[in-house]
């Protein structure tokens, strides 16, 4: 509009990012790994001032580290930085070899490791080469229905939403396909382990534009919670993968 003057902006003014462009949303997923990823953050020196597990809050702005948190249910983290809701997550590899999101994965975190596992009642453990469908509980459809199709087992997949393990329990299923970390629920309902289908640890996650426009600060968080990051060995972790385009 040619009435209104523009304000001559100086060399220095061009060259600082604006305060959105370095603001980075991260999303980080409710229950079991929260306090564990609260910890990861805080050992990269991330001051988290007033987010706690203990909270009913959703969002925590943390200005003062350029950063906003959201609290998230685990399998909608891959949701909200495919769709640039978020920059980046934190989220456990479960859930993204389940959904395939598109999402950049370039770091391993280390912690929550667990596995993905087959399990069947006690005494029922090779029932499958018997029967001709076995009928499978678990809230991983798609793992499983890749991992039995893959060795050619016929399977009916009943879809859960938690406490898998009782499934074998009153009849509802065979087998079962869950998380297993410690191996205790398994137990307590007279379940084993028969196959594990893969290992699982938290993940970094980033939105694919956010990696372009906020390569700065993204690459600075990837490599202080990289420097902190060990596998249960107490090794380090894997170096991030480097950001190479379409890359996963
Ligand atoms: C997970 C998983 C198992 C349990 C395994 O459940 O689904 O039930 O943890 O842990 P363990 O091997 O150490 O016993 P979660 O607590 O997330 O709840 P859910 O059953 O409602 O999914």
């Amino acid at each position: 509009m040619g009435w209104v003057r523009r304000l001559p902006v100086t060399k220095r003014e061009r060259l600082l990012p604006r305060l959105a462009d370095i603001m980075l949303t991260i999303a980080l997923s409710k229950g079991k790994m929260l306090d564990l990823t609260l910890d990861v953050f805080r050992r990269a020196g991330y001051a988290l001032g007033s987010l706690s597990t203990e909270s009913r809050r959703l969002v925590f702005p943390c200005p003062e580290i350029g950063m906003t948190f959201l609290i998230v249910r685990p399998t909608d983290v891959p949701t909200y930085v495919e769709y640039g809701a978020a920059d980046v997550g934190i989220v456990g590899k479960d859930v993204l070899m389940e959904q395939d999101s598109d999402v950049y994965e370039p770091l391993d975190l280390g912690f929550g490791a667990c596995r993905i596992a087959v399990a069947a009642l006690k005494g029922q453990a090779s029932r499958d080469r018997l029967s001709s469908k076995i009928r499978v509980a678990t809230k991983y459809p798609k793992i499983t229905e890749r991992y039995f199709n893959q060795r050619g087992v016929p399977v009916e997949i009943v879809k859960l939403y938690g406490s898998i393990e009782l499934a074998p329990l009153v009849g509802l299923a065979d087998r079962i396909v869950d998380l297993v970390e410690t191996g205790n629920t398994l137990k307590a309902h007279h379940l084993v382990e028969v196959e594990c289908i893969a290992q699982s640890t938290a993940r970094l996650v980033v939105n694919r534009a956010s990696l372009k426009l906020k390569h700065v600060v993204v690459t600075e968080l990837i490599k202080k919670l990289w420097a902190v990051s060990r596998t249960p060995t107490g090794s380090r972790t894997s170096a991030p993968r480097k950001f190479s385009r379409g890359a996963r």
